[in-house]
């Protein structure tokens, strides 16, 4: 379904505006610096209170949008950044076109400070607006439906030691992300070598992150000591050797807690994601698709037991 209009897109559309009046302002203060004239510094104070004004106008939205959004985890530092370099270029610009207003006086000419002046919040807004739509955007898929509104963004740097259970899944889902958004690219268009190879990488990512959840991730689970019952296990591998699990304790007589069943799903995931190593470095494109939606299985069955349960 089309939308007309959504909520998240608005500031996309209205950051245009601001983008529009930038090298209009640059440019006329540069020109009234350069020959002292009063008429090019009113096109600039012009274009710069049209500009401030509608740079306010998509700010407002662009907050809506930040909070509305979905934002998958493993962004983070996009995500603050864009969010601290807009307002800074916001407030810059209202501070500027208000300091401008209040101090013009015909026949009085604008000089270099108030160009450099320009020049520098210009350079904060390019800057602001290539987090927003090169990375978060053309990127991450943020806020784009078929981008499954940024869930398949790919990572944005190099794998790092997660700190806590929810790093280590921003890890995962941007390794997984990509690998999904890659194989499918390669379905519909023609699989490449390159396509393989980022896919063999995204596995490895996902091995070493599963190792990590299931050496560490319990340490910072919900609830780690609870005992998962019976009707929240989920179907797979897991449940089988979960059942397993469950006779050998009626024999030993403790229950399995959520932290155990974490370090046993971690460690079949890690397992599966080998698999998709495999394949892809094989370059098997059926093989690799079909691993693929193994992942997506796990994620469903870790989600459900652990992540998604009521927690009495
Ligand atoms: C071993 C179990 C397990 C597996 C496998 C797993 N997850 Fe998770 N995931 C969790 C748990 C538990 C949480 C909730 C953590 C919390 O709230 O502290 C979670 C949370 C998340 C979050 C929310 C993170 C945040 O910022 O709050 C995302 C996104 C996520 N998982 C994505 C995935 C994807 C995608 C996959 C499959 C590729 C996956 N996970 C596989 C257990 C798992």
């Amino acid at each position: 379904m089309i939308h007309p209009l959504r909520l998240v897109t608005v500031h996309p559309a209205l950051i245009h505006f601001t983008i529009g009046a930038l090298p209009i302002f640059v440019i006329a203060y540069g020109v009234a610096a350069l020959y002292r004239s009063e008429r090019w510094t009113l096109a600039g104070d012009v274009a710069l209170a049209i500009g401030a004004l509608l740079t306010l106008v998509a700010a407002a939205f662009g907050l809506v949008a930040f909070l509305t959004v979905g934002w998958p985890g493993g962004l983070e530092l996009w995500r603050w950044l864009h969010f601290g370099l807009g307002i800074a270029m916001t407030v810059g610009l209202a501070i500027f076109a208000t300091v401008r207003l209040l101090r013009r006086r015909p026949q009085v000419a604008t000089g270099w400070p108030t160009f450099g002046i320009a020049a520098g919040l210009s350079a904060i807004t390019l800057l602001t607006g290539w987090v927003g739509g090169d990375v978060l955007v053309y990127h991450g898929g943020i806020g784009v439906a078929a981008a499954g509104q940024g869930a398949l963004s790919p990572p944005t740097g190099p794998a790092r030691t997660p700190k806590n259970l929810v790093e280590a899944m921003a890890e995962t889902r941007a390794a997984w992300g990509s690998a999904s958004a890659v194989t499918a690219r390669m379905l519909v268009r023609a699989p490449t070598d390159h396509d393989f190879a980022t896919i063999a990488a995204d596995g490895r990512r996902l091995q070493k992150v599963a190792s990590w959840i299931a050496d560490h991730g319990a340490a910072t689970l919900p609830r780690p000591t609870l005992p998962v019952l019976e009707e929240h296990m989920h179907h797979g591998d897991h449940q089988a050797e979960a059942m397993h699990g469950h006779e050998r304790e009626a024999v030993s007589g403790a229950p399995k807690t959520r932290a155990d069943h974490l370090a046993e799903m971690a460690s079949d995931f890690g397992a599966l994601a080998a698999e998709l190593t495999e394949a892809a470095e094989k370059r098997d494109l059926r093989a690799t698709a079909e691993r693929v939606g193994d992942l997506s299985g796990a994620c469903a069955d870790c989600h459900l037991e652990l992540r998604w349960v009521k927690l009495r």
